[in-house]
């Protein structure tokens, strides 16, 4: 039998199944089996069966059935891994996992690597100019610590001195930690505020840094065995809860969007980290949210993104619809002014997809010809 099965198995002994169940659904006990309301329809009669020494339920009404796995990764919308990583830290089984298990010792540079930079930013007298700037744009210390905030100091070798002690200068390197050019290698962020980047187990696995002044604005943790920055939304581990419950999703391109968001107490955002929205992190949205809210920067930019993006997204099956800021603003700089208020008046009167749509053809194509018809028809068709 393979390890995860075994795993799967210990997991499913030690379980109570009922009782992670009625967490979810009140369930009575009939005969052998418990009897609920199924979560996963409308259901008015209780059509949901569990027997728990079988390890199975089914639903009468809607014909979902599975184990306790299935059952947590629908109601919960995660993976199986995650779902068995929770019952196994539930039941007190220890996971013998083969793949991920030359991951951990990376995973934990980098968590080291955040309260690094966390505590540059909030103890160490050299983060007073970071401090200055994060208070300045209206991001209080609660709000550092909520979002793991940093800060790298300036200088070529601060945290390769500090890490390369203990740790092989390759695996820095490869994790995008440092940066090696020819024959020099120096710390890739340097005098930058970092933003910690999550995975949806809670942890760290890449930064982005925000220069003060000067380009690259933004830069990136190269992609590295923990993150790829395709398959991340940024903010999602913060945002899953809000969206899972109201099935909308607030699409923005950058993290403070997501943080001036969450300030003014709008949960449900996240960020795709610039406007190259992909397949995968449309993928990923979709196991939550049912419906999308672009809300990216409104710069010429940001409105062909918002064109990319819906088509992405519809083919991941979500509900499409885009926020019009004013001209020139993101949703940190409105919200930062206008508070929740504003930004959900904004997004409550988003755009559904299909008039954004005619309304950029009609912008781009002079409808009065028999050309720009058909120059609309050709992409619609490619569109839809
Ligand atoms: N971005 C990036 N690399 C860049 C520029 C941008 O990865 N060189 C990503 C970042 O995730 C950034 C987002 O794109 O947050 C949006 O970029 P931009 O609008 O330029 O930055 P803001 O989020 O508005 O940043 P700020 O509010 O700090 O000015
Ligand atoms: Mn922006």
């Amino acid at each position: 039998m393979s390890k995860d099965r075994l795993d799967v198995q210990m997991v499913k002994e030690r379980v109570d199944m009922v009782s992670v169940i009625s967490r979810y659904v009140s369930l009575a006990k009939t005969g052998t089996s418990h009897k609920g309301r199924c979560p996963f329809h409308s259901d008015d009669t209780p059509s949901l069966v569990v027997n728990a020494q079988k390890g199975l339920w089914h639903c009468f009404g809607c014909g979902e059935g599975g184990d306790l796995f299935s059952f947590l990764m629908k109601i919960e919308r995660i993976s199986f891994l995650e779902a068995l990583e929770r019952l196994a830290a539930e039941a007190g089984v220890s996971l013998r996992r083969r793949d991920d298990s030359a991951k951990e010792p990376l995973r934990e540079i980098i968590a080291e690597a955040a309260a690094y930079f966390a505590d540059n930013l909030t103890n160490d007298p050299g983060g007073e100019k970071a401090r200055k700037y994060l208070l300045q744009r209206g991001y209080k210390q609660e709000v550092w610590k909520q979002f793991c905030l940093g800060y790298a100091f300036p200088g070529w070798d601060r945290l390769k001195k500090k890490f390369g002690k203990r740790y092989k200068v390759e695996t820095l390197v490869n994790l995008g930690l440092l940066v090696k050019r020819e024959d020099r290698c120096y710390d890739r962020f340097r005098d930058r505020i970092i933003f910690p980047i999550h995975d949806l187990s809670g942890r760290p696995i890449a930064f982005g840094g925000r220069a003060f002044e000067g380009e690259p604005k933004y830069l990136n943790s190269s992609q590295n065995p923990l993150f790829d920055k395709g398959g991340q939304l940024y903010g999602l581990l913060w945002a899953r809860k809000e969206i899972s419950s109201c099935r909308t999703a607030i699409l923005v391109e950058g993290y403070t969007d997501v943080i001036s968001a969450s300030i003014a107490g709008i949960e449900n955002v996240v960020g795709s980290m610039g406007t190259a929205l992909t397949q995968r992190q449309a993928d990923l949205l979709a196991r939550f949210a049912d419906e999308v809210v672009i809300a990216y920067d409104r710069d010429a930019a940001g409105g062909a993104a918002s064109l990319r993006g819906m088509r992405i997204l519809r083919n991941s099956g979500l509900n499409v619809r885009v926020a019009e800021l004013p001209i020139g603003e993101d949703p940190d700089s409105f919200v930062s002014r206008e508070g929740a208020e504003g930004m959900l008046a904004v997004i409550g009167e988003s755009t559904p997809f299909h008039h954004f749509f005619v309304r950029s053809l009609e912008l781009r194509y002079d409808l009065s010809t028999v050309a720009g018809k058909e120059g609309a028809l050709e992409e619609s068709r490619a569109f839809y």
